[in-house]
């Protein structure tokens, strides 16, 4: 429940166990083990050294060199399948220009309902997302703005307020939100899921999309639902894709 650090390496082994190591106090280090049951999605392109693993190693601090250094002595005993590095934007932009991670769980009992597992497990789902950053900056930015549903330039929803309205129409009858908008497609009630604590970072290519949820249905249905027709998917190709579960705290180490 801590705020999102700004640095991240990413990587997907396999391998059992990290073996323990002292690092900078100000790095968080999250793994889990692999988990069945996250299917192959129409339009994905992951190749069979991207698909799966047995463990994830996430590393994430403010300081790169700190995040640098906790991934060279957090080595686990195995073969790496993946790694990226990830970073956020001061703004929480992502490559496309667009804010990130607005709607997703905040308070404790938010936490208890959608996130934690009862032995305060959860599961997470990690895709590496190629972008087409040129063909979306090729439209123009009220284009853009219709893939997402939100404005560009301080992430307010088309429908205006606060909160994504999905019904709210134009004199016209026309949907203000469009059907194809990505925060229509994904949002939690059209998707017929819960919320996940999307925790997506940049890298070079696009976006790391790492959410966590109790349930992987929450990701599983809200993808087949984007895939029904998101048009945020025509500029986006999934390269790598997995699911772990991540054990709880323990701090008796
Ligand atoms: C293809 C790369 C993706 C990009 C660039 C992207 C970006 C965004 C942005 C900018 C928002 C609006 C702000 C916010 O609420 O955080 C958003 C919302 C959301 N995205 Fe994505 N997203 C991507 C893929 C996905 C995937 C794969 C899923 C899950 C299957 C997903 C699930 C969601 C959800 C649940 C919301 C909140 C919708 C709402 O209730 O308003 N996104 N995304």
């Amino acid at each position: 429940m801590t705020p999102q650090q700004l640095h991240a390496d990413v990587s997907v082994w396999d391998a059992d166990a990290v073996s323990s190591a002292q690092v900078s106090s100000t790095v968080t280090v999250t793994y889990g083990h692999g988990v069945d049951g996250l299917p192959e999605f129409p339009g994905d392109a992951v190749r069979p050294q991207h698909l799966g693993g047995r463990l994830f190693l996430q590393i994430c601090g403010d300081d790169p060199a700190a995040v640098r250094d906790a991934a060279e002595r957090l080595r686990p005993d195995g073969r790496l399948r993946w790694r990226e590095q990830g970073f956020c934007n001061a703004d929480r932009t992502n490559g496309l220009g667009f804010q990130d991670g607005i709607v997703v769980p905040k308070t404790a009992a938010e936490f208890e309902q959608e996130v934690w597992l009862p032995d305060g497990s959860t599961i997470a789902v990690v895709r590496r997302i190629k972008l087409d950053f040129a063909g979306f900056a090729a439209l123009p930015v009220s284009a853009q703005e219709r893939v997402f549903g939100r404005r560009k330039h301080d992430a307010v929803p088309l429908s205006g307020g606060d909160e994504v309205d999905l019904s709210a129409k134009t004199p016209d009858g026309e949907y203000v939100i469009p059907a194809d908008a990505h925060v229509r497609r994904a949002h939690p009630l059209l998707a017929g899921a819960g919320l996940m604590l999307r925790r997506s970072y940049n890298y070079a290519e696009g976006l790391l999309f790492i959410s966590y949820q109790r349930e992987l249905k929450t990701f599983v249905n809200t993808m087949y639902r984007m895939i029904d027709g998101d048009a945020l998917l025509r500029y986006a190709t999934t390269t790598s894709s997995a699911a772990f579960r991540i054990p709880p705290l323990d701090w008796s180490h």
